[in-house]
């Protein structure tokens, strides 16, 4: 089948390769000239594994192009993802604008019969808003079709998981398109749901803001754990063991972050209040994340010496999560500010993404290696759980130091380990 997906990022793009695999001819539609041109020479803007091995299967086999402008990837096409981007408005809302700016492009040039599929996470009522907004646009409504295909794979393992899903929400009041949208993955293993547009688009919130409110709570644990002497990392534990909960995200840490939780919570609890349905809970999962946030500066400020004016920091780890090179709302970064803001002087270290943070946080030095962000600094900061940050030698590390301090928000370390090497060591609710 052909299919167009628009929008080349981290969704559109690991759509468009991963459907080219499975054997589907695929236009890929972005703005940025300069992302075409590179993706035309198999050249991969963004760090996901297996992602730049597909996108040359895709071009060698050419059945994966990239073109310029959704008008002309949609001309042949029976079906259009629409994976651009829904950022948080000033009210908290998500900004629909990119979504509708797609719309009106391609409602005069669809074919037939063509199936539009929000791919993009869009707040409930987004199909029929769509819909809407091709009409007025020029698409005749027997024409087309709009359906909700929210995308739940998760940065740095985006192929993995597009091509092996925990399952596949289709939200469509047609059933003759919900069955060509869902054709497109027959060759992958997965349950397939079929809904209501709305109930596909809820899902989507649904499913972050439980994972974000996930956080939030063994965060505020692990901050009960260190007032009352527990060990966070054995109450995690042991609470883990129980299928009903589960051991994935009750890692305690600066709080989540990246371009999906924040704004998809803020969306949902903005849906809520627009509906006057009571929900505070996720009100109360926002202010938890943003305490986080200020917990783990305090712990700094703590490691420092009691005060950041003055101090050197070096901070390991910049994205928001290890594995990915994505900095958008990343706690590391949004750390990096508050420290930077109360005086400190910060060397940054990330291996994925150090050169790009410099230039989004001024102030903000970047080094070569752990090594050389930690020289000379009063406290070493662990921000981002990057494997590598394990295997240092930290007996080099505490020489460098001025004041051998090391908060650990990830717990990545072995505290016991640490303070054997002569460290002062903090982390997220241990002992
Ligand atoms: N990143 C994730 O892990 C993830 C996971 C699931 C869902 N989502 C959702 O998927 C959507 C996209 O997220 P992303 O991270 O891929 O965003 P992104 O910013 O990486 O990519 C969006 C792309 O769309 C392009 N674009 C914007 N307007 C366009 C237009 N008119 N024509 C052609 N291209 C256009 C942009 O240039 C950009 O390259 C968002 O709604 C997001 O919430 C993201």
């Amino acid at each position: 089948m052909k299919v167009a997906v628009i929008g080349a990022g981290y969704v559109g793009l690991t759509t468009s390769a991963c459907f080219a695999h499975l054997g589907h001819d695929v236009v890929c539609a972005d703005l940025d000239v300069e992302r075409v041109a590179r993706l035309n020479k198999g050249e991969v803007p963004i760090l996901e594994d297996g992602l730049p091995e597909l996108v040359a299967e895709g071009l060698a086999s050419r059945r994966l192009r990239f073109v310029l402008g959704a008008t002309n990837a949609v001309l042949d096409a029976g079906v259009v993802f629409l994976c651009v981007q829904t950022p948080e408005s000033a009210d908290g809302s998500a900004d629909l604008s990119f979504v509708e700016d797609v719309a009106r492009e391609i409602a005069g040039v669809l074919q037939p019969g063509t199936v539009v599929v929000t791919k993009s996470t869009v707040p409930v009522g987004s199909t029929r808003f769509v819909q809407r907004v091709l009409s007025e646009s020029g698409a005749r409504a027997e024409d087309v079709t709009v359906a909700s295909n929210p995308e739940f794979l998760r940065e740095g393992q985006a192929v993995h998981d597009f091509l092996h899903p925990d399952r596949i929400v289709i939200g469509c009041d047609d059933p003759g398109a919900a069955v060509r949208v869902s054709d497109l993955y027959r060759k992958v293993q997965s349950p397939v749901l079929v809904t209501d547009p709305a109930s596909a688009e809820m899902i989507k919130y649904a499913s972050n803001a439980f994972l974000a409110t996930k956080v939030s709570f063994i965060n505020a644990i692990a901050n009960l754990c260190e007032a009352v002497d527990a060990d966070v990392r054995e109450v995690a534990l042991g609470m883990g063991y129980d299928p009903r909960i589960g051991f994935q995200f009750l890692q305690p840490g600066p709080g989540y972050g990246g371009s999906c939780f924040p704004k998809d919570v803020a969306a949902l609890l903005h849906t809520a209040n627009q509906a006057d349905s009571d929900f505070e809970l996720l009100a109360g999962v926002i202010q938890v994340n943003r305490a986080q946030r200020e917990r783990i500066v305090e712990k700094i400020t703590n490691g420092a010496g009691g005060s950041l004016s003055e101090a050197v920091v070096a901070v390991w780890g910049l994205t928001f999560k290890a594995g990915t090179d994505d900095l958008r709302e990343s706690s590391a970064l949004a750390i990096t500010r508050r420290l930077l803001e109360q005086g400190a002087a910060v060397r940054g270290y990330d291996p994925a993404a150090g050169e790009r943070a410099a230039r989004e946080v001024p102030g903000l030095d970047i080094a070569a290696d752990p090594y050389e962000a930690a020289a000379g600094a009063d406290v070493v900061a662990v921000l981002t759980e990057w494997d590598q940050f394990r295997w240092l030698d930290f007996d080099r590390v505490r020489d460098s130091l001025r004041n051998p301090a090391i908060v650990d928000a990830r717990n990545l370390l072995d505290p016991a380990a640490m303070r054997r090497y002569g460290f002062r060591y903090d982390g997220v609710g241990r002992r």
